[in-house]
């Protein structure tokens, strides 16, 4: 059973002029980082997982990222959101229950609510409290009206919707985080959304779409080095939470477009012979050396509509910008 089967605790999180916030946790397992460091940096090729860019300082990095001109992914689902987000609150109906993966706090978020025609509720769902919270609360305030009913809970794993009557459940999954999943991943995920769901659910994602490689380059190696100084944040974090003796500026950002698997790859890849060590441990670099630390996959229309059915879902709608850079599908 995972951490998430059980729920800990329900609070109440009293709100300025509104009624209070219902507030479910499950007190989910965040991993080992030490000991994930460790088995990433023993294997081979040497592999470090991506969730762990995301520490507060990573996080700051993944918003300047986002506001990157090179960076399309963010501004271009933003734009299909203020074009089609009446035509998505159209397909998905009245009175439903919006449970997003993830916190929430984006303005993709607001422009989804503010179209649908009497949502029943807003239910953000993430592993990270603080994070949660404060989107929660910021949300709350916003939609003075609209019952928020925040989930601390790693999505990834089963998790239970709080009951509210709503005429359907909906996903919200924006940001095409779905391409960080390997693809076997990713079906499973999309088959336990169904399970979230319920019978007559449905769901909205964002996905990254194939183009050509010189923009996802550009995308994933921007001039400015913010993706590169993201990278190199999950070393500095190795440093700061395990003591590891680590010199990040030994490294170089890479960012590779692995045509055959259809993915941008990023890698740390090692300036010189070098050692990191974590406690009693070192694990030796060859120069050249790379440790892969994230795939973001690029998927076609019918690419991701065969993996959806084969989770279950129909793609009932798609939604693109004029380059087709990006989508928000609609599965039913
Ligand atoms: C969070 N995720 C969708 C981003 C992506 O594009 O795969 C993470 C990222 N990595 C480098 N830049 C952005």
């Amino acid at each position: 059973m995972s951490s998430t089967d059980v729920l800990r605790e329900v609070q109440h999180i009293p709100i300025e002029g509104r009624s209070p916030l219902r507030f479910y946790d499950y007190a989910p397992d965040t991993g080992s980082f030490a000991e994930d460091a460790r088995a990433g940096l023993s294997a081979v090729p040497k592999t470090l997982p991506a969730k762990y860019f995301y520490d507060a300082r990573g996080s700051a990095l993944f918003d300047d990222i986002c506001r990157v001109p090179a960076y399309y992914p963010t501004r271009t689902e933003l734009e299909i959101m203020q074009v089609h987000a009446g035509d998505m609150a159209l397909a998905v109906g009245a009175e439903v229950l919006v449970v997003e993966y993830g916190s929430g706090s984006s303005l993709k978020t607001t422009r989804l609510l503010d179209a649908l025609a009497n949502p029943a509720a807003y239910v953000p769902v993430d592993i990270s409290r603080e994070h949660l919270l404060n989107a929660a609360r910021r949300l709350a305030r916003a939609y003075p009206s609209l019952p928020v009913l925040p989930v601390c809970a790693d999505y990834t794993a089963p998790f239970n919707v709080p009951e509210v009557p709503a005429k359907r459940c909906v996903a919200y999954y924006p940001g095409s985080t779905i391409g960080n999943f390997e693809p076997a991943s990713a079906k499973a995920f999309l088959r336990e959304m169904r399970a979230v769901v319920g019978q007559h659910g449905a769901a909205l994602i964002g996905v990254d779409l194939q183009k050509d490689p010189a923009v996802l380059q550009a995308a994933y190696d921007d001039e400015a080095g913010v993706t590169a100084a993201f990278n190199k944040n999950i070393l500095h974090r190795m440093a700061r939470e395990l003591g590891a003796a680590v010199n990040p500026e030994a490294f170089t950002h890479e960012a590779r477009y692995n045509a055959e698997e259809g993915r941008m790859e990023m890698h740390l890849v090692s300036d010189e012979a070098q050692t990191i060590q974590i406690g009693e441990e070192a694990f030796a670099l060859a120069a050249g050396e790379s440790i892969h630390t994230e795939n973001s996959y690029k998927y076609t229309l019918q690419g991701f509509a065969a993996l959806a059915g084969e989770a279950g879902w129909t793609v009932a709608d798609v939604w693109t910008d004029e380059q087709a850079y990006f989508s928000v599908q609609y599965l039913t």
